[in-house]
């Protein structure tokens, strides 16, 4: 008898995991939702930080253990390190449902290994690259305990004085859009249940870019129509693309606040693009809503914030203080606090959390990660990607061939300015430091040691700082250059003046730095300039008389090694701007793709009577899409396989790339298209495909687009999503200014 019931009890138990096994996540998400009691939910949807790297005010302690203890919070941020994470998820499994916490952080370029920053990556315009970036970055934070980063910011960034256009693509929805797919993938990897994904997070919803005078959190004022044009489009890509999460944004929008708007969240995210992960607010963000005047206290703005669909509360304790009051006021119905908890809850099970909560936690595989070699090496081969050579013309009196690439067997190279020797600075803003950095970043000094000849004598003066006004160094930096057959400047703006708070009204080299090229250049030795920045700077003399500049952004952990590669030609430059560079402040909001006016200014003479300045080009310094390489590429004409279509049909356009320059090279074949007459105002040129194609010297290739009409719809005068017949321009070429045209007609 006692046999059977053991065999039956087995039986029994079996049945149990099987079922439990076989039920959908959304069944358990079910089962656990069921079990919890309402503080136990709103826990869930609350996010402290760690006790360490705030990126904004900590709110009072709170015994932060205890609370992980009794189910009072479903994430951290800040947190890292297999054995920070594996204590406090010790503390979560002994709370009552044992649900265990995320660990969330800002992994915006690199964990261990940095990459460059994200707006210099946009440079290579390779979704490839960008994507092995973020899938490496995931791995090694996964690998530290990490369940979620806090990127890619996909924000449009049209204003360079924003600091935080370095974390971002650039100014354009298109390449926008590509890059924060290519992102979200490299980050999430395989799929959640692999212990080296990690979830996403596209940022900051919404129109965070686009901040009135290029000033940090501050208000928005933008038509529906740039809204869904513009900025809308890289979140809309990202959450096609799976991301797990979305953060909503400090600012407000046409009045709304982001993180208490409905129209963002419900309507467009979790409405028409049936986003099914969750929202989690930026720093404070929530209690920030009784800043606005939009809230009176944590109790409205917890009321605001959770209506308009944020599903988590980062750090301003509004959700803990006052959701449980809100629901039992009759404010807040329960099933609005259960639709965020499930979100959240779906999340731990897909991440394969509640199988294991201490599955990120492994030793072994942190240890692995710490000095990957591998890693270093796709560091470098990307940070090459992202270098763009905006000058390169032959030495002052010398006719011919650019003074770049240089040769290794130079015999006197003088290295001045305050970035040559730099260390820290390589890695800019949103990265991390370790205890080794200084032995493992490689400086720009080191990274040309280690490429010239053993014959090539190095000297070195710093000839000023960053950001002060004694130019007692200049001596010592001009007589070093008279010493010198080539030298290389290094200048720029400091890595942490640009960032988040690091909004700059005068984007000039700061300091003395353009003062010290004017006195080398005075030397008539040839000059190369190397441009450290997370943003375009402004540097016109610099531009109009150094013959060759190379702008390096921050490149990452091996940042030295890969600029030496491009001076000395191991590497031939391919990066292009993806965002457009102005000649002053005055020229801000400067983008290629603005609309047609009535009186379009279509040269610099034309500057009296049509939309221009009478004191300033309208040109950019350096367009949208523009870069060079030692090699030139010319373009044949653009062949089209018809001059109509319906909207059911598609045109191929192709085109003849011919490198004809001396350098093998790669060239990033950019697509354009203008529709002449719409039910509203179009924009002169929209980027719309690009391809990116290698050509040995002396080859040529064919490149093709295909139109479909996709690439032609737009927002009409009832803001409805179509295309409309008419003419068409299609421009194809090497920038947004140099470009082969043809036209079309999309008929009926
Ligand atoms: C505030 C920033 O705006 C956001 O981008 C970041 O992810 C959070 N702080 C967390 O550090």
């Amino acid at each position: 008898m006692r046999k059977y019931f053991v065999l039956f009890a087995a039986a029994l138990f079996q049945f149990i995991i099987c079922s439990a096994q076989k039920k959908t996540i959304d069944q358990k998400v079910d089962s656990v939702l069921g079990l919890m009691t309402l503080d136990e939910k709103i826990g869930q949807m609350n996010q402290y930080n760690g006790d360490w790297d705030a990126t904004g005010p900590i709110t009072k302690d709170g015994d932060k253990q205890n609370q992980i203890r009794k189910g009072m919070l479903g994430s951290m941020l800040n947190v890292t390190g297999v054995e920070h994470t594996r204590t406090l998820q010790e503390l979560a499994m002994q709370s009552r449902l044992k649900i265990p916490l995320l660990f969330g952080q800002d992994i915006i370029h690199g964990y261990r290994t940095i990459f460059p920053i994200p707006l210099a990556e946009a440079c290579s315009w390779d979704t490839a690259a960008m994507r092995l970036s973020a899938r490496i970055a995931a791995t090694e934070a996964a690998a530290a305990g990490v369940h979620w980063t806090f990127a890619p910011m996909v924000d449009i960034a049209r204003d360079p004085r924003w600091g935080r256009v370095m974390e971002g693509a650039g100014e354009d929805p298109f390449l926008g859009s590509v890059i924060a797919a290519a992102r979200v993938k490299g980050f999430q990897g395989a799929g959640f249940g692999n212990v080296d994904a990690l979830m996403a997070c596209a940022k900051h919803f919404a129109a965070y870019g686009a901040a009135i005078g290029g000033r940090d959190y501050n208000s928005v004022d933008m038509s529906e129509r740039t809204l869904l044009e513009i900025y809308l489009p890289p979140f809309r890509a990202a959450v096609d693309a799976g991301a797990a999460t979305l953060m909503n944004s400090f600012n407000d929008l046409n009045g709304i606040p982001a993180t208490g708007n409905k129209h963002l969240q419900r309507d467009f995210l979790k409405g028409q693009w049936k986003f099914k992960g969750f929202v989690v607010s930026d720093w404070g963000s929530i209690g920030e809503m009784i800043n606005h005047g939009f809230a009176k206290d944590g109790y409205e703005a917890a009321l605001e914030a959770v209506t308009a669909g944020s599903d988590m509360d980062m750090e301003s304790r509004s959700y803990i203080n006052n959701l449980s009051k809100l629901v039992k006021d009759g404010k807040i119905k329960m099933q609005l606090i259960d639709d965020a908890v499930r979100r959240i809850l779906r999340k731990k099970f897909e991440m394969g959390l509640f199988d294991d909560p201490f599955r990120f936690c492994s030793k072994e595989r942190e240890q692995q990660q710490w000095n990957n070699a591998n890693n270093l090496a796709a560091e470098k081969m990307i940070a090459k990607k992202s270098i763009v050579l905006l000058k390169n013309d032959p030495p002052p009196g010398k006719a011919g061939m650019g003074l770049l690439p240089l040769s290794k067997q130079i015999r006197t190279i003088a290295l001045i300015g305050p970035f040559i020797q730099a260390v820290r600075d390589n890695i800019g803003f949103w990265a991390y430091s370790w205890p080794d950095d200084s032995s493992r970043i490689v400086s720009q000094f080191q990274g040309i040691k280690n490429k010239v000849s053993s014959n090539t004598k190095l000297l070195y003066a710093k000839g000023c700082e960053i950001n002060d006004s004694s130019q007692a160094g200049f001596a010592e930096a001009i007589n070093v250059a008279r010493q010198a057959d080539v030298v290389i400047m290094s200048v720029g703006e400091a890595s942490d003046w640009s960032g988040e708070a690091k909004s700059r009204s005068n984007l000039h080299l700061p300091g003395m730095q353009e003062e010290l090229v004017k006195a080398i250049y005075a030397t008539g030795k040839p000059v190369v300039v190397l441009m450290n920045a997370g943003r375009p700077l402004i540097f016109d003399w610099t531009a109009d008389h150094v013959p060759a500049i190379i702008y390096t952004w921050w490149l990452g952990t091996k940042a030295g090694d890969a600029i030496a590669d491009v001076l000395f030609g191991d590497y031939n430059p391919s990066g292009k701007l993806p965002i457009s560079f102005p000649r002053t402040e005055g020229q801000i909001p400067i983008y290629y793709n603005y609309y047609h006016t009535g009186r379009p200014a279509t040269s610099d003479s034309d500057r009296f009577f049509r939309s221009a300045y009478i004191d300033l080009s309208i040109y950019p310094k350096f367009p949208f899409g523009f870069g060079l390489s030692y090699t030139r590429f010319d373009y044949g004409n653009i062949q089209l396989s018809s001059a109509s279509m319906r909207a059911n049909q598609s045109i191929k356009a192709t085109i003849t790339v011919t490198n004809a320059g001396n350098y093998d090279g790669e060239e990033t074949v950019q697509l354009y298209i203008q529709d002449l007459v719409g039910s509203v105002v179009r924009p002169v040129k929209e980027l719309k495909g690009f391809q990116k194609v290698f050509l040995p010297k002396g080859q040529s290739k064919q490149v093709s687009f295909t139109i479909d009409v996709d690439k032609l719809k737009f927002y009409n005068s009832e803001l409805k999503y179509l295309a409309e017949p008419g003419d068409f321009k299609i421009y194809i070429g090497t920038s947004s200014q140099n470009v082969k045209e043809a036209a079309f007609t999309l008929t009926q």
